[in-house]
């Protein structure tokens, strides 16, 4: 009961400013809630080929015990002499190939969604550093006509405050507005780093002297923690990623804030 009770406590005290935190949980299976349309069609392709994989596992596996049956000189003891036969070869070929057809149709339409960037309202630009990320909102200039530019470091574990994860909290989050289209700008200043938010279905790999892209579309508010994802050295594991969605006016609020720093 005291358990419950400590359990319960923040959810009554904190209510208000409660917001779902969307990250790993311990012995979790499947994936993180997505927030992206494109991460809800990740997910969905990954159901689809599940079904897709069960059958083909059931029935291989079936015809693997009743082949060794078969193979038992108890239970067969005059073998068959067949070798080979066209029609069985051309079933086993045909099947497989057009199961592969069937889906291809929805992976490829998922992957040309992915790479598309629908006419973004913000661009912002990410970079990989040994071992931090840079974000870089080059659409607002203050009156030094400075961009807007800040580092993101991981929070050291003695630095946390209650509730705070460990090597997930950074000191400063990428702040974006939902219900907008984004394009992110990836890229690294020294060695191969890379921009990965599961809730978000990005991943997307910073290199250095080039600029890959991807786009973002979130659908609700929240706080995303992701993880560098490319061995970089010896800190790969402490840079880690936090995009916070909020509504649009207070993107607005937070970048005018910024603008004025
Ligand atoms: Cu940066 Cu791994």
């Amino acid at each position: 009961m005291i358990n419950l009770f400590r359990n319960l406590f923040p959810f009554i005290v904190f209510l208000p400013t409660f917001s779902f935190a969307d990250t790993t949980e311990n012995w979790q299976l499947g994936f993180q809630d997505p927030a992206t349309p494109i991460m809800e069609g990740i997910i969905n392709l990954h159901h689809d080929l599940m079904f897709f994989i069960c059958v083909i596992s059931i029935f291989v596996t079936w015809m693997l015990f009743r082949t060794l049956w078969h193979f038992s000189y108890l239970n067969n003891p005059n073998p068959s002499s067949l070798t080979h036969g066209t029609l069985i070869e051309m079933v086993w070929t045909i099947t497989p190939a057009f199961i592969l057809l069937i889906i291809a149709v929805p992976s490829f339409s998922l992957l040309y969604a992915m790479d598309e960037v629908i006419s973004p309202a913000i661009t912002i630009k990410t970079l990989g550093h040994q071992w931090y990320w840079t974000y870089e909102y080059s659409d607002y200039i203050n009156e030094d006509n400075e961009f807007i530019e800040f580092d993101s470091y991981m929070l050291p574990e003695e630095d946390l405050e209650l509730g705070q994860l460990r090597l997930l909290e950074v000191d400063n989050r990428m702040v974006i507005p939902v219900n907008t289209h984004i394009r992110v700008i990836v890229s690294a200043a020294d060695v191969l780093h890379s921009w990965a938010v599961p809730s978000l279905g990005v991943k997307c790999d910073a290199i250095p002297g080039r600029l890959n892209q991807t786009s973002l579309f979130i659908k609700r508010e929240g706080v995303y923690y992701g993880q560098c994802s490319e061995i970089c050295g010896i800190n790969h594991g402490f840079m880690p990623i936090v995009v916070e969605a909020v509504p649009l006016k207070n993107y607005v609020n937070w970048i005018s804030t910024k603008l004025t720093e």
